[in-house]
């Protein structure tokens, strides 16, 4: 190797690059001398200087670009950066920037992150995955941009999606970014006004039929295994009849799972575990009623019913507690509109086309809100429910914050302080009869990077619905009696890292008392995964 082969190996290479903070020796093993200036830096005082720049910038978007090359220059900086405070850092490399970096993609790109199969390369994709430097890919994060957040289908403009999806596992619990692959699959757009753009990054088409689709994906899945074998792909963001669809076609055949439905599914059961502690009861206690039986009301639902199953229910009773309500009014049995995965749901009931009619007909104990529409849990509806229980559980889940079926001023106002309150926006604290109340965020982090890390770790050899319950379980766990006395659902973010391990500990501990591991079991199972993760520092 020449000298300037050298050079570029390790100041190129975001993996091996320290910038300022290459000590003398390693400045003249490398050929680096004069290529730096003088001082030698800690990481410590590389954070000081990007935290400096980060608070120069005016706004998200722009930290956004900025953490963004960081992470192409130096990879541990990048993550020592994220880690340093994850509850400040996460917001701004995914959720809610990663909307407007979406937004803008085309006009944003600089340097490819991931790699970018589309639908012509058909035939090939093994081959082309071959073009990815790393060979030891453990987590492939792929999305067709179909339904990306509250934003449609917006095709290659999702790209970034999968990048920082990934990068939470990293972030939040550790696990190793060189196993971690994101991938955005070009299957063309529905959308006529970005094909039309000429800053478009992907295929000016609109999407194959579900058939040709299907055949793509066959492919792809294949593909995947025979390069990367033993991965793990996480489908994010796919429209609604995908993401179901994928699910079912490929969950008993390879490691796979749909954040969008197991992971929120997760969640918002966390949440629920956690409400049944504070209320001392069961599952299998209460009513739900859930306005929107789109993929998210659908998924979330279906592992209810599981849950309450585990606590003794059967299928039927336990479909019998949950109602639910779309845009035509309430799911009953006569409605001929349903599909299969709405039919389970659909009970005898008198037809109710008004949300307000429906919620006092069924009587509900927990009302959620997956409907897309901002507004829609108005104050009769809120106090209707809040008659007939004492505690009240009100998941406004849908998102961004004006389409939240309400804010947790309204839920707590309406029901005197009473309500046990998440959202899928994070809305702040509530001063009610001078108590301090903290509104839940149903955020999937606190799932998909802990249930990432168990996989990493155990490597199964099937990823079941009942994976996500055990890590609904673990964080329930981890909310502490005081912070339930404040109205807290969810862990505090701030300890994210320690939360996720513990999780995750949980849910090895699960695969391996199911027989799904595929390596030997621990004798200290959070000790073990503790040895395995990624730390960012220069040693
Ligand atoms: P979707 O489009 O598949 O389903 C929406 C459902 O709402 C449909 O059943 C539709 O009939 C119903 N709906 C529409 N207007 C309504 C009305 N006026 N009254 C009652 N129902 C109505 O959407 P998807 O994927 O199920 O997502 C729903 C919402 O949940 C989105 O806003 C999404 O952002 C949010 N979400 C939140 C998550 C979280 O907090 N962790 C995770 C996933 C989704």
């Amino acid at each position: 190797m020449n000298k300037q082969e050298k050079v570029a190996l390790v100041l190129n290479q975001p993996a091996l690059n320290k910038g300022t903070a290459f000590s003398e020796e390693e400045r003249q093993t490398h050929n680096l001398e004069g290529l730096l200036p003088s001082c030698i830096d800690t990481l410590e005082r590389q954070l000081e200087r990007v935290r400096g720049h980060l608070e120069a910038k005016p706004n998200d978007l722009e930290r956004y670009v900025y953490l963004q090359s960081l992470c192409e220059r130096n990879k541990t900086l990048f993550y020592a950066t994220l880690m340093s405070d994850p509850a400040r850092f996460v917001p701004i490399v995914y959720d809610p920037t990663i909307a407007d970096v979406c937004l803008t993609y085309g006009a944003l790109f600089r340097e490819p992150q991931g790699m970018y199969l589309n639908k012509r390369m058909k035939g090939r994709f093994a081959e082309i995955l071959h073009n990815w430097p790393e060979r030891e890919v453990r987590f492939i994060c792929v999305s067709s941009g179909g339904r990306i957040l509250g934003l449609g289908d917006i095709g290659a403009h999702g790209a970034p999606i999968p990048i920082g999806k990934l990068q939470l596992y990293t972030a939040c619990a550790g696990v190793p970014p060189e196993c971690l692959l994101p991938i955005h699959l070009d299957i063309g757009t529905t959308n006529a006004a970005l094909r039309a753009d000429p800053l478009y990054p992907g295929l000016r088409s609109g999407p194959p039929s579900d058939k040709e689709l299907d055949a793509l994906l066959d492919e792809f899945m294949e593909a995947t295994n025979q390069v990367f074998p033993g991965v793990c792909v996480h489908f994010e963001d796919w429209k609604g009849r995908d993401a179901i669809h994928f699910l079912a076609r490929y969950q008993s055949k390879y490691l796979i799972y749909n954040d969008d439905v197991q992971g929120t599914a997760s969640v918002v059961l966390a949440g629920l575990f956690t409400a049944m502690q504070i209320k001392g009861a069961r599952l299998i206690d209460q009513r739900y009623f859930f306005a929107g039986a789109g993929s998210a009301g659908i998924g979330i639902a279906n592992m209810l019913v599981e849950a309450m199953m585990q606590e003794g229910a059967t299928q039927e009773d336990a479909r019998a507690r949950i109602s639910m309500f779309d845009i035509k009014g309430l799911i009953h049995s006569k409605r001929k509109d349903l599909n299969a995965s709405q039919q389970v749901f659909a009970h005898k009931a008198k037809p109710a086309h008004d949300i307000f009619q429906a919620v006092a007909q069924q009587c509900p104990t927990v009302l959620i809100g997956v409907s897309t529409v901002g507004g829609l849990f108005t104050e009769k509806v809120i106090r209707e429910l809040a008659k007939s229980c004492d505690r009240p559980i009100i998941f406004p889940l849908s998102n961004p914050t004006d389409r939240a079926e309400c804010s947790a001023v309204q839920a707590y106002a309406w029901t005197d302080g009473r309500a046990l309150f998440a959202a899928g926006v994070q809305f702040s604290e509530v001063e009610i009869k001078s108590k301090t109340l903290y509104p839940g965020q149903a955020n999937n982090f606190y799932i998909f990077p802990a249930v990432g890390l168990a996989v990493y770790a155990t490597r199964p050899t099937r990823i079941t619905n009942e994976i996500f319950i055990a890590a609904a379980r673990g964080i329930a766990d981890q909310v502490s009696p005081h912070d339930r006395e404040r109205g807290l659902l969810y862990p505090l973010q701030v300890k994210i890292l320690e939360t996720e391990i513990t999780t995750a500990a949980r849910v090895a501990e699960y695969i391996f008392d199911q027989d799904m591991a595929t390596v030997p079991r621990p004798k200290n199972m959070r000790a073990w995964i503790e040895d395995m993760i990624y730390r960012p520092d220069y040693s």
